[in-house]
């Protein structure tokens, strides 16, 4: 069974849903399911996983700062020892979404390997949104 990491920031709960629905997509895909607010996740949950899920709101066009604490704590930790791993983006936003590129960015520092297309949703996601968000963890269930 694959142990898929969902690590996740949120200030206001939409992208705490976001995360809910990765981590349904990847359950019911058969998978082992980690679900960590990013402050309450550190490198030994990113190198004990199959896949991870990495989720933010959108702060500036930028991650949040607890998503990028979480990367900051990982980076030594876990260098050269989680290259090719399987990696899932998903992003909530208010209209902009430019905050993708620093988390596709921060992503490929790690040598992460891109499993499936960042899910990009603005606000809270609606259903449409949360299937998008169930087959990004079914995706990282099934690597
Ligand atoms: C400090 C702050 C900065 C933000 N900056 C942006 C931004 O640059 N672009 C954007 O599209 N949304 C921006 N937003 C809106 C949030 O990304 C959006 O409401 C998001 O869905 C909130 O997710 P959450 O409920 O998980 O906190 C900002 C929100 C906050 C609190």
């Amino acid at each position: 069974m694959a142990r898929v990491l969902v690590v996740y920031c949120s200030m206001t709960g939409n992208t705490k849903a976001a995360a809910e629905a990765v981590a349904a997509g990847a359950k019911e895909a058969g998978a082992e399911i980690i679900l960590r607010e990013a402050s309450q996740a550190g490198p030994e949950d990113l190198l004990a996983c199959d896949a991870v899920a990495l989720g933010s709101y959108d702060a500036f066009s930028y991650m949040g700062g607890l998503l990028k604490d979480f990367l900051d704590r990982c980076f030594y930790p876990t260098q050269g020892q989680v290259t090719g791993k399987p990696c899932g983006i998903f992003l909530t936003h208010g209209g902009g979404g430019r905050a993708l590129d620093s988390m596709v960015q921060i992503a490929e520092s790690f040598k992460l390997s891109s499993a499936a297309e960042p899910v990009s949703v603005k606000g809270m996601p609606d259903e449409s949104a949360r299937s998008q968000l169930r087959a990004l963890g079914a995706q990282l269930a099934g690597q």
